[in-house]
């Protein structure tokens, strides 16, 4: 890595949202069981997270399980429930230290009754703090985020001629948080798999050629350089033609 490269650009994204993409093909290249990417990946996240927080970046929103993985032998998604379960236990601690503010997006309601209290504990114990707010993506979809949001409206009453960007926004499980700046994919895949797919229209994307386990600061680091060299025209243009 260049020199210059091991600090900091000048230019941070407020919230950076990743797919931690690549576990599986991680164990396998070295004859371990899928769960054992998976666990590897936990502890890179713990990582990234921290990195996340000293770098600067306001709003993490992590990908670890999507409303399609249910599809996945049970064995494995068992497993991911309670690599979930474990992280709550071990991780929660740290992270309210840290000042991290756990956030849930996607729906509760399809995790066991024991896994729901948790994660309400813990979304319920770090509220109020205020460094870095990690959004948790767990049984998320984004088309399924969007079927939810036209629900609550039509539940609430909400006018048809009231329905702009702003409503659209207010009834998304990401409705406190502002739109992601910077979207990461890892394990070379490129594409969405239903991720944020209201809130990454104007997103600046990257896609690492590395499994999520061998995902750290520094790969983090190199994101937010590709991310401070592009520019971001939001359909208009930069500068005034002559
Ligand atoms: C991402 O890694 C983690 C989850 C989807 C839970 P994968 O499990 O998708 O890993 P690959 O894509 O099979 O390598
Ligand atoms: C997206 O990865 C979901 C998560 C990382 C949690 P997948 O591995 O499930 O997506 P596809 O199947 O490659 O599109
Ligand atoms: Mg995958």
């Amino acid at each position: 890595m260049d020199q210059s490269e091991q600090k900091l650009p000048d230019i941070i994204p407020t919230h950076v949202a990743i797919i931690m993409d690549g576990n599986g093909r991680w164990a396998r290249e070295r004859h371990l069981p899928r769960l054992a990417g998976h666990r590897a990946g936990v502890e890179k996240l713990r990582r990234v997270l921290r990195a996340a927080v000293e770098f600067g970046i306001r709003y993490l929103t992590i990908y670890a399980f999507s409303t399609e993985n249910w599809e996945r032998p049970s064995r494995e998604v068992r497993g991911l429930m309670n690599i979930l379960e474990d992280v709550i236990d071990r991780e929660l601690a740290e992270m309210h230290k840290n000042g991290v503010q756990l956030r849930h997006i996607g729906r509760l309601e399809g995790l066991s009754p024991e896994l729901q209290e948790k994660v309400r504990h813990a979304i319920e114990l770090t509220k109020d703090n205020k460094r870095l707010v990690l959004n948790v993506a767990w049984n998320y979809g984004g088309r399924d985020e969007i079927i939810h949001a036209i629900q609550g409206m039509i539940d609430d009453g909400v006018d048809s001629a009231d329905v702009d960007e702003d409503m659209v926004h207010r009834y998304l499980f990401t409705s406190e948080s502002p739109d992601p700046d910077l979207v990461i994919r890892t394990s070379g895949e490129l594409r969405v798999s239903n991720f944020l797919i209201w809130q990454s229209a104007y997103s600046e994307w990257v896609f690492p050629d590395t499994y999520w386990p061998d995902f750290g600061p520094d790969q983090l680091r190199e994101a937010l350089w590709d991310y401070a060299r592009r520019e971001r025209r939001f359909g208009t243009v930069t500068a005034p033609i002559a």
